[in-house]
């Protein structure tokens, strides 16, 4: 048992002590200006000490336009939120974890942003759903502006100088980039959020350019040895049971594009990861990716809260495993899982309000 999750790995040359990772999970708690403080020192810090071999952060945003997403979600723009995050770096590599930013424009699913009053994504579509309540939203989604060519130009700007601040200055170890759960660069993805016929929409393959086109900016500026990852969903959190019209076949152009441009692992989220990825096939869409893109390290998330769980996934189709809920209980879940020892469930004050949690208590 568990023979695979302890093994080491890497990730573009830099070394990973065990195939476990913390998921990204928006905490929504940094200050209204979106600076990291010693609370976030902790909480991180803690899921590095508790023997995670990498910790994925929650979203971060990208820009003083259109892309924050949450009240109180951390920025990575100003020198203040910059310097922030250096402090939560530094607290985390003293544990020996590799993290990883994870960079997000909310698009339409924005429902707070200091900088602008309204909402842009890839056409004028009001999102389906409800705004999140426990990050401190209510009622409809607002009806966004459709981007321009200069708005999107400025938008993979920002990924790109984001990921420099994140890695140069910040000091982590790479980016991800949130391509998925219904986002901006998954509002592009996605066949009924983006209605463009210019070249950003069309086809599965024609609404994937942004985020290719984000991919190479963020390589460019990085350079070709920082980890450079990205995630990828059918599932949104407006839109839960989503699935890709274009089936298997559009995962398989989807997945295989991403590794044509370069990145160092495809993260693949799905409610329930072993579950398969469409109702006319068996395989789970790791098992896709894993298919697709042969030579790219494959990240799997979604209900793996056993290390039994996690180790069937890496068995048949992942090289690691990103944990989310069951890290929040458990923020020593690789510990726990290497001495066979219980795990907690999660509490049910965790998720609501998750600014109030206590990383002392979890
Ligand atoms: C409180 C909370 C916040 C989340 N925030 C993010 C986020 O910022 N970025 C992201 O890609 N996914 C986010 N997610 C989704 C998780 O990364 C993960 O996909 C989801 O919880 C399913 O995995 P699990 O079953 O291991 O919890 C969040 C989930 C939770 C519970």
């Amino acid at each position: 048992m568990t023979s695979r999750l302890f093994t080491p790995a890497a990730l573009n040359g830099t070394p990973v002590k065990n195939r476990a990772m913390v998921a990204p999970m928006t905490r929504i708690s940094a200050s209204e200006t979106g600076v990291p403080g010693e609370m976030m020192q902790r909480y991180y810090a803690s899921f590095a000490r508790g023997g995670f071999g990498a910790v994925i952060s929650e979203g971060i945003y990208v820009d003083q336009a259109w892309s924050q997403t949450y009240a109180f979600q951390p920025g990575i723009v100003t020198d203040e939120q910059v310097a922030g995050w250096r402090g939560v770096v530094e607290a985390v590599k003293e544990q020996d974890a590799v993290f990883i930013a994870q960079l997000i424009h909310g698009g339409a699913l924005s429902q707070a942003n200091i900088y602008r009053r309204s909402t842009a994504a890839p056409s004028a579509v009001k999102p389906v759903g409800q705004q999140l309540s426990f990050y401190h939203g209510q009622g409809d989604y607002a009806q966004p502006e459709a981007m321009s060519d200069r708005q999107i130009q400025q938008a993979i700007d920002a990924f790109a100088a984001s990921a420099e601040r994140a890695v140069n200055r910040a000091g982590f170890d790479g980016v991800e980039i949130h391509s998925a759960n219904g986002y901006l660069l998954d509002q592009f993805l996605t066949d009924y959020t983006n209605q463009r016929n210019d070249r950003w929409g069309g086809d599965i393959e024609a609404r994937l350019r942004l985020t290719l086109a984000v991919i190479a900016a963020v390589r460019a500026k990085v350079g070709p040895e920082t980890i450079v990852g990205v995630r990828i969903s059918q599932g949104k959190v407006n839109d839960f049971h989503h699935k890709w019209k274009e089936g298997k076949a559009g995962a398989v152009k989807v997945f295989a594009q991403l590794q044509a441009a370069g990145v160092d692992y495809i993260h693949v989220t799905e409610y329930q990861a072993w579950q398969p990825a469409f109702s006319d096939g068996e395989q789970t869409f790791a098992e896709i990716a894993r298919e697709a893109a042969p030579d790219t390290a494959i990240v799997v998330n979604g209900g793996l809260d056993t290390g039994e769980l996690a180790e069937a996934q890496l068995e048949k189709s992942a090289d690691f495993v990103a944990i989310g809920k069951a890290a929040l209980a458990n923020h020593d879940w690789p510990a726990r899982v290497a001495q066979g020892a219980a795990l907690r469930d999660l509490p049910e004050n965790v998720l609501s309000p998750v600014a109030n949690i206590k990383p002392s208590e979890v």
